[in-house]
């Protein structure tokens, strides 16, 4: 039997993490040939409601389920993780500017950046979730300087998968049938969904709908808007779609993606289609060998670049901010 993958999952008693954690521990995360130990990290305050979930997850009698252990502190909740789903994070709450958004979160992920450094495998993959999900990323993959930065990537898969779903329900086909989707930049409003690249039975999706309109001015708001219409209706944030995407993320970055299609991911930029270098922003991806790889030569409108420019510029906003404030 294969050697148990150390999963270390923070934020392991809010929301996301109750609907992740069993999905984690049923194999969907790795597969299912692949034992998982579980490792949680919340704040002192919830270490009980963990240890709870924790109860529940014994109560499954997962078979891939190798162990399940509980931390307040960073260093020891990452030793000798393989991958690493950093879900807690500071919301914004009222009144609080970006900037003390940004710091508060810094005195999360710095540590937790550095408690990855000195004590992950050598294998460690690092999916950020917690908003803001690019730069909270950043500020741990800067502080990680001897993991290779391409191991830090942020979450924009669940966008992805949003803007599949709407797309599919437009045009009356099925998710399986459209493939090249791509969200470009920030997880933020500023995100851009791509119809010009993605394809519907081989159709570009932008020439199948037919309709710039609905496109600009419907699709891309309904995405990027879609996360404060499910608190609208559902009365708290998305949870299972949220933890889904992760899932998929991780699954897809160790498994690899289809041929023939990609999907999205923030990683690092290498400077491909004029992202500077050293922003984790949203590309079009493909796994292949368990590494993400931007896919390169795409031909981009001037709207798309107008899109992609604005989203970019706000990740670079927030870089410098964070860097101001000695994070970075
Ligand atoms: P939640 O508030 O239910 O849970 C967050 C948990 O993180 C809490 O249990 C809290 O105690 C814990 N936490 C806080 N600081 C921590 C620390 N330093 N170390 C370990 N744990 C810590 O929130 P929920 O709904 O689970 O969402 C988590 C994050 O995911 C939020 O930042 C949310 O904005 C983000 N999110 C991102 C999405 C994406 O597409 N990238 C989609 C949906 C949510």
């Amino acid at each position: 039997a294969k050697a148990p993958v150390n999963v270390t999952v923070t934020g392991a008693a809010g929301q996301i993490g109750y609907a992740l954690l069993f999905r984690v521990a049923s194999g969907q995360l790795l597969g299912p040939d692949t034992p998982v130990k579980l490792r949680l990290l919340e704040i002192p305050q919830a270490v009980k409601a963990a240890e709870g979930t924790a109860m529940e997850l014994d109560d499954c009698a997962f078979p891939l389920l190798a162990g399940i252990d509980i931390f307040d502190d960073p260093k020891q909740a990452f030793a000798g993780a393989n991958v690493a789903l950093l879900v807690g994070a500071r919301p914004r709450t009222k009144g609080m500017e970006r900037g003390d958004l940004l710091e508060a979160n810094g005195g999360i992920f710095k540590p937790q950046g550095e408690a990855i450094n000195a004590g992950a495998a050598d294998d460690i993959r690092v999916l950020v979730v917690g908003n803001p999900a690019n730069t909270n990323a950043l500020i741990a993959q800067a502080n990680a300087p001897d993991v290779p930065a391409e191991r830090f990537t942020a979450m924009t898969r669940l966008d992805h998968n949003r803007a599949l779903s709407q797309l599919a329900h437009k045009l009356g086909v099925s998710v399986t049938e459209i493939k090249k989707m791509t969200i470009w930049g920030n997880h933020s409003a500023t995100q851009y969904p791509d119809l010009y690249h993605a394809e519907v039975n081989g159709t570009v999706a932008a020439d199948a709908v037919g309709d710039d309109a609905w496109l600009r001015d419907e699709f891309i708001p309904t995405v990027a808007k879609r996360g404060a219409a499910i608190i609208e209706a559902r009365g708290a944030s998305s949870a299972a779609s949220a933890a889904n995407a992760a899932i998929d993320h991780v699954f897809d970055w160790v498994n690899g993606t289809p041929e023939g299609d990609w999907t999205s991911a923030a990683v690092v930029s290498d400077g491909s289609y004029g992202v500077p270098e050293g922003l984790i922003s949203s590309f079009p991806v493909v796994s292949r060998n368990g590494r993400y790889e931007i896919v390169q030569g795409l031909d981009l409108n001037e709207f798309s670049r107008q899109r992609i420019d604005a989203s970019v510029a706000e990740l670079a906003e927030e870089r410098d901010a964070v860097r101001q404030l000695g994070l970075i």
